[in-house]
């Protein structure tokens, strides 16, 4: 796959330690939550390197001097229902006054398509610099149109976040929203006849709420 400036793909060992073991069939529900929060954490640090900083005034122990601070009410985190809820609290450990919205979205079996089921979003989006995440970015489906319905607010400043890739889905999201970078902890080889990711971990919604 071409590489681009749009799309990320980490490349740390801490990452890549903690992504074996979720992947690994035998990790079980609250193991593969406590690691997939972990890892969101991890690639939130990369997400936000370049968000706008303000500069405030603070007084050390020594000196007065002016720093800089994220305006984290800027923030907004929209998590993918059901398997991105396991993203949300490893965003918000690092920015706490992020808002949160959902937008509830499942494939159907048959055709592989999203089907919208639930949005719940805050009043202030189209202000806020926006954070999709959702585990899996099969066949781009679910994050395309999750990503139009935001845009449909009016939401221009929008990343998705995720933790393994097919490169199917980056291809999709390329071409339906080329303004939108991509972060993946692994972009794997491909989808198999069921739009499963390929190697992949499964059904990341089941693995983290024990629905299998
Ligand atoms: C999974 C996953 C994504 C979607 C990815 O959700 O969490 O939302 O599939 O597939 P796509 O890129 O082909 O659209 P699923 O529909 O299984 O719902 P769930 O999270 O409620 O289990
Ligand atoms: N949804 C998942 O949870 N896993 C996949 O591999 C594809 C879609």
């Amino acid at each position: 796959m071409e590489k681009d400036s749009m799309l990320f793909v980490a490349d740390h060992p801490l990452i890549k330690h903690k992504l074996t073991i979720m992947r690994d069939k035998n990790t079980g529900s609250k193991d593969f939550r406590h690691l997939l929060e972990e890892i969101t954490m991890l690639m939130c640090y990369e997400l936000t390197s370049d968000v706008p900083t303000i500069d405030v005034e603070v007084e050390t122990p020594i000196a007065k001097m002016t720093s800089q601070q994220i305006e984290e009410g800027h923030m907004a985190v929209i998590p993918i229902l059901r398997a991105g809820l396991g993203m949300v609290e490893g965003i918000l450990n690092l920015m706490p006054v992020a808002k949160v919205g959902h937008i509830g979205l499942y494939r159907d079996p048959a055709t592989h398509k999203p089907v919208e089921y639930y949005c719940k979003l805050p009043e202030d989006i189209e202000t806020r610099y926006v954070i999709v995440c959702d585990p899996m970015l099969a066949t781009g489906g679910s994050a395309s149109d999750a990503i139009t319905m935001l845009k449909a607010r009016g939401c221009k400043r929008i990343k998705f976040l995720c933790l393994v890739a097919a490169p199917e889905g980056v291809e999709k999201l390329r071409h339906d929203h080329p303004d939108v970078k991509i972060y993946a902890a692994a972009l794997d080889e491909r989808l198999n006849e069921n739009a499963y990711i390929v190697p992949g971990l499964g059904d990341a919604g089941d693995r983290l709420f024990g629905t299998m």
